[in-house]
């Protein structure tokens, strides 16, 4: 196992391109859920330098708080309720440029600026967690986010 993410780059595409193959060779021959999700975030915190990135896994219909990286956050969220719980329940990533303009979104930190929340589907496509990335710039995140972002949790 490689014992540490290097990235060298200066475009987001190349920092992806070049994170996304030693993220997935830093999961492969491990089953563990959560080792696997723990791993992903401190590969995305520490190579990418994002402000927070963390799961929420779905348990009794419900999102409680998974393996993160980043400052403490809030555990419990409910569907329908802030990004997190929004993208739960519409099925589908959303991308907030900038999270004061995003009705009932949940301020854990308030340094988060802007927010992409991708959720992660079993086999079945059954929702099983949603992972979350927070910024401290307003903006951060695109459709090449969502690519690379999508890609990397499909390795769960
Ligand atoms: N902002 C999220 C809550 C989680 S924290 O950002 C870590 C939301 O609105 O769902």
């Amino acid at each position: 196992m490689a014992e540490h993410i290097h990235i060298n780059a200066s475009t987001k595409t190349e920092k992806y391109k070049q994170l996304y193959p030693q993220v997935k060779a830093l999961l492969e021959g491990e089953k563990d859920l959560i080792a696997n999700m723990a791993n992903i975030c401190s590969a995305l915190k520490y190579g990418m330098d994002f402000f927070w990135v963390g799961f929420y896994l779905v348990k009794d219909n419900e999102l409680v708080l998974g393996p993160f990286q980043g400052t403490v956050a809030c555990t419990r969220i409910a569907k329908g309720k802030g990004v997190c719980g929004k993208a739960w329940e519409l099925n589908d990533i959303i991308i907030v440029d900038d999270v004061d303009q995003f009705p009932e979104h949940i301020a854990c930190s308030a340094l988060s600026k802007s927010e992409i929340v991708i959720p992660v589907r079993d086999k079945n496509k059954n929702i099983i967690a949603i992972f979350d990335i927070d910024s401290d710039q307003y903006s951060s995140f695109d459709r090449t986010d969502e690519e690379w972002l999508r890609k990397i949790v499909e390795l769960l």
